[in-house]
């Protein structure tokens, strides 16, 4: 029998549940690191420019793609796409040739990718935009349960008091030595699985809106009390300058796009999630209002990490520009180097905090796999959600072997190599680079060309008036006059600067300019030098 859809019980149920989804593992452990690079402030305001022209309408098109069609991604894509598609048959044919291009080129791996893209293109036109984001999402769940299960690690290790280090050098030992010992890292990584499979068994309301209502106010509360530790340090507030006061002579071309493709992981855009979490609200909600909060809430959050973040590290006098190991390798460090007996404390609060905000996103990538089978083969929940795990389970403890060396899978190591012909990073990097670089972008470009020119920003608007009231058709410029209730002038004819004409031309032209451009660059083909 097919289980009924569950929505979600209330408009900030759903808000928590998709904010949780977006403030993970990218706001408080990338964001901070990536902003020490690229300057800080600069980077700080290139982002949220980002997140303000490019993120919150790509949002508002997944939200919308899954409460119109009450479906997941994959489903969303097929209910609303044309018979046929000219677009996509060209795309579709182009990597065809592009396949049969590799071949004579004796680059069989990516002839096959290719192959198997374009072919997919061919059969299911714009729907195969909904599989990529579900293959995405598999790929993501696996690598990032893998980082999930070092923070729970992280946590015990903080209580038992083994953080204990103030040196750089010494926290790096002790990290390096925890990745790989396999001990640890696999029961964690089945671990962290565990307890978003738990979550995710009892279903929408009972377990993704319980637990992010429970959860959310917890990690919010935890980070004001590292902030308040950190700023009340002697030396913070050169912290707080160089992350809030912008220098823009340190910000790269590199800096400005890598801070787009951050906006993108961040908000969870591009694997459908969203489009799975909307797909559980009610036509009665406000959209519009409900992506708005998300997008706040996720920025403060980010904004907030860095505030926790930079005050302690200068004040505590260690380098602002770590890299990925700013988390792991400094932060115990800077808090033991804080006077008195707690830097097991604030450690431990800092490793949980990170830890619920990464079970937070972790539930609603294995609720997008769970969506879909339950949706297209009819599974019941358990039955979807068990399978899932053990799937995302499997790939996953490739990644959690391979983080620093080949060493224990040197076989599909040299059968990459000979497939590929690259020789980058271990298999955690690759699958990083695969699906943040290559699947993440392509698919977040394929949402905004769907809904803007596929589908159409007309009847979008159409459905995201439902529940926003006449919100899409606020005149804005009558608004800013103070104008907006003028009784001669009906603002709902005037397309002329409404909130949805506006989102209209970012959806068709702003968003897929700009995500191309990020995309070239990041896949190295813009690269100057
Ligand atoms: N937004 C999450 C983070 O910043 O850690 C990562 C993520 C979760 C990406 C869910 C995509 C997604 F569908």
């Amino acid at each position: 029998m097919i289980e009924e859809r569950e929505h979600w019980s209330s408009s900030l149920g759903f808000v928590l549940a998709a904010a949780g989804s977006a403030i993970g593992l990218g706001a408080i452990w990338k964001f901070p690191y990536i902003a020490g690079q690229n300057g800080g402030g600069a980077f700080l305001l290139i982002y949220l420019v980002f997140v303000a022209i490019i993120g919150m309408p790509v949002m508002l098109c997944e939200i919308t793609l899954g409460r119109r069609t009450q479906q997941n991604p994959v489903g969303a894509f097929r209910m609303l796409s044309p018979a046929k598609s000219h677009l996509a048959n060209f795309i579709g044919f182009s990597m065809l040739f592009t396949a049969v291009a590799l071949l004579c080129f004796h680059e069989y791996g990516w002839a096959i990718v290719m192959l198997i893209v374009g072919g997919l293109i061919i059969r299911y036109g714009w729907t195969s935009a909904g599989i990529i984001s579900i293959v995405a999402g598999f790929v993501i769940l696996s690598y990032y349960s893998v980082v999930g299960g070092w923070t729970l690690g992280y946590i015990i290790k903080s209580f038992q008091g083994e953080l204990n280090y103030v040196t750089e050098a010494a926290a790096a030992n002790c990290f390096n030595s925890f990745k790989d010992n396999m001990g640890w890292v696999i029961p964690l990584h089945i671990g962290f699985m565990l307890i978003c499979s738990l979550i995710i068994a009892k279903g929408v309301k009972n377990g993704i809106e319980k637990w992010s209502k429970i959860l959310m106010p917890m990690l919010f509360v935890l980070l004001v009390i590292l902030i308040l530790r950190g700023l009340t340090l002697p030396g913070a507030v050169k912290g707080v300058s160089f992350f809030l006061s912008p220098k823009f002579s340190d910000l790269s071309t590199e800096g400005i796009l890598t801070a787009m493709g951050l906006a993108f992981f961040t908000l969870s855009l591009g694997m459908g999630a969203m489009v799975t979490y909307g797909s559980y609200i009610s036509r009665e909600q406000n959209v519009f209002m409900s992506t708005l909060s998300i997008i706040l809430l996720d920025t403060v959050i980010a904004t907030l990490a860095g505030l926790a973040i930079f005050p302690a590290v200068f004040a505590m006098g260690f380098k602002e520009a770590a890299g990925p190991g700013l988390v792991f390798n400094i932060l115990p460090a800077v808090f033991n180097s804080i006077p008195g007996q707690f830097g097991w404390l604030w450690a431990g609060i800092f490793f949980i905090l990170l830890s619920i905000a990464a079970i937070t996103s972790g539930i609603s990538l294995l609720e997008m796999l769970v969506a879909f089978l339950s949706d297209e083969l009819k599974w019941k929940r358990n039955k979807a959600v068990w399978i899932s795990f053990t799937a995302v389970t499997t790939l996953g403890l490739l990644s959690a072997v391979s983080v620093s060396s080949w060493g224990r899978i040197e076989w599909l190591h040299q059968a990459l190599v000979k497939a590929f012909h690259i020789e980058r990073g271990s298999f955690f990097d690759m699958m990083d680079n695969f699906s943040s670089n290559w699947l993440l972008p392509l698919s977040g470009l394929a949402v905004s060309i769907f809904v803007g020119w596929i589908w159409g920003s007309r009847k979008a608007v159409e459905e995201i008036r439902h529940g926003s009231h006449n919100f899409a058709d606020v005149h804005l410029i009558s608004l800013l006059a103070g104008l907006k209730d003028d009784a001669s002038h009906n603002n709902a004819r005037y397309h002329v600067l409404t909130l949805a004409s506006l989102w209209g031309i970012f959806i068709r032209f702003v968003a897929p300019v700009a995500i191309t451009i990020a995309f070239l660059h990041e896949v190295g083909w813009l690269k100057n030098s």
